[in-house]
């Protein structure tokens, strides 16, 4: 990797709510730790100052920052600059180019809709701020994989690949990394991790909130394309590639596209849609709306080593708890000795992804006494809170300093998008479902074998399958 440090943070999008809950926190942080130093300019349309600016800051720290260092908040307040003005004016760009002062590498951040992206890269390029610079993007790239294309072919027409950081938040946090480091760092996982001794594998992310005031947003995204085109994709593949050479440059997104790319495209029978009942009551949700708040879809990997395993991922509003967790079940033993396991209670490894972080694995041990029967067993592996460093404050560091190994790349996006494509338009109505259940009945039927759906508890600890006789406890 070329290590080449940005001299400028530039937020469009300043008086947003993202830079608000996200950037301006892991800014601080950043800070706080001595790695940032740079000017950071605050780009919006407000009427706004950079008095303004601090105070916005100030208060996005207090809300979401405990007990923050004082001395670093007046650091970054005094590291802030302010330019006003609308992004279709040419002028707002040649008055950022002169906020820039000297520096030549700066990092744009777009925290504004993607609708805006193509201008903001033109008048970039047109005023001399796109050369030697780099360009951080959010969720979501685009709505389909037909949008996701133009979208990179507006942004390549500006900047190269290499200064496209794509983001996807899931990529920045400690647990997901962590899948990949503990798949590639352990050797007793490499035999087993195949098709020849892995059943399948389930993927869930529950969330306890609903649309929280996102409404109007929601009906343009859904829980397809807005967690599982990229958070719970990003998952699968980190489960599934090839081992990459090393995790540095663009071997290890080199390998996410190749099992990307040998997922097969989803058909309807492969997907369950469901909505909470209430959603169509959420401020700017229409009355009728068909939108998703829950998705469950069976994946199929047509490659030599997951032929045949079923990928199960599920993600939903309004379910019982919030917890983001990965099940492998392993096949049965050859023969049942003790005649006392089916294969209904897998051997299982099970990673908890999100809110806090924790690896277990599931194995029979005899239960003492004198009839050689057991019971199931829980070895935890790892277990720790929540992430040291936020998301957001990992990426935006790796970004500075030009490391795009952890975002995703431009065929990476496609990729996923051609998974979901099909599921994007002209399905059923989703099922109808209880806000604090798990999801509408009808998509346990997308489960093959003996056990349904694994459901994270509210504590790492905590879980139940609805298999005969793997409840714990
Ligand atoms: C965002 C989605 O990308 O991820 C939200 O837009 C979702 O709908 C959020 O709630 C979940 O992120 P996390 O980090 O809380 O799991």
């Amino acid at each position: 990797m070329e290590r080449r440090d940005c001299d400028a943070v530039v937020l469009f999008g300043a008086t947003g709510d993202l830079c608000y809950r996200k950037i301006f926190p892991a800014l601080y942080h950043l800070v706080r730790r001595q790695l940032l130093t740079i000017p950071v300019i605050g780009v919006a349309r407000q009427g706004a100052d950079v008095k303004w600016l601090g105070d916005r800051v100030r208060k996005s720290l207090s809300e979401f920052v405990k007990d923050a260092d004082q001395g670093a908040v007046s650091r970054l307040t005094g590291l802030l600059r302010y330019v006003d003005g609308d992004y279709n004016d040419r002028d707002t760009f040649v008055a950022l180019r002169k906020a820039l002062g000297d520096a030549q590498r700066p990092l744009h951040y777009l925290a504004i809709p993607p609708s805006m992206f193509a201008t903001v890269a033109q008048h970039l390029s047109g005023t001399g701020g796109a050369e030697g610079a780099r360009i951080v993007v959010e969720k979501p790239f685009g709505r389909d994989l037909a949008s996701a294309r133009e979208l990179n072919r507006t942004l390549h027409a500006h900047f190269p690949e290499s200064s496209i950081f794509r983001i996807d938040h899931y990529l920045g946090k400690e647990a997901v990394q962590n899948l990949l480091y503990f798949r590639f760092a352990n050797s007793f996982l490499e035999p087993v991790w195949n098709r020849n001794y892995v059943a399948s594998v389930q993927i869930t992310m529950a969330e306890t909130l609903g649309m929280e005031g996102r409404g109007r947003f929601y009906e343009e995204a859904g829980a397809i394309r807005d967690v599982m085109q990229n958070h719970l994709m990003q998952i699968v593949a980190l489960l599934s590639l090839e081992p990459p050479v090393n995790t540095e440059g663009e071997a290890l997104r080199d390998e996410k596209v190749k099992v990307l790319r040998a997922i097969r495209p989803l058909s309807p029978s492969q997907v369950a849609r469901g909505q909470y009942i209430g959603y169509r009551k959420e401020p700017g949700v229409a009355a009728d709306s068909q939108v998703e708040t829950y998705a469950a879809m069976a994946l199929a990997i047509d490659s030599w080593r997951w032929s045949g395993v079923p990928f199960y991922l599920r993600a939903g509003k309004r379910l019982p708890v919030t917890a983001t967790e990965v099940v492998v079940d392993l096949r049965a033993p050859p023969a049942n000795v003790f005649g006392d396991f089916g294969p209904e209670q897998p051997n299982h490894v099970r990673f908890r992804v999100g809110p806090d972080v924790a690896i277990a694995l599931g194995a029979h041990t005899k239960k003492p006494g004198p009839v050689m029967t057991g019971s199931d067993v829980e070895l935890f592996v790892a277990q720790q809170h929540g992430d040291n460093m936020d998301a957001y404050e990992v990426l935006i560091s790796a970004a500075l300093i030009g490391d795009t190994s952890h975002f995703a790349r431009e065929d990476e996006v496609e990729a996923a998008w051609a998974i979901v494509d099909p599921v994007l338009q002209g399905m059923p109505a989703p099922y109808e479902y209880v806000p604090g259940s798990w999801g509408p009945p009808q998509a346990e039927k997308l489960l093959q074998g003996p056990c349904g759906w694994h459901n994270p508890g509210a504590r790492p600890q905590d879980w139940t399958r609805s298999c005969a006789r793997n409840e714990p406890g």
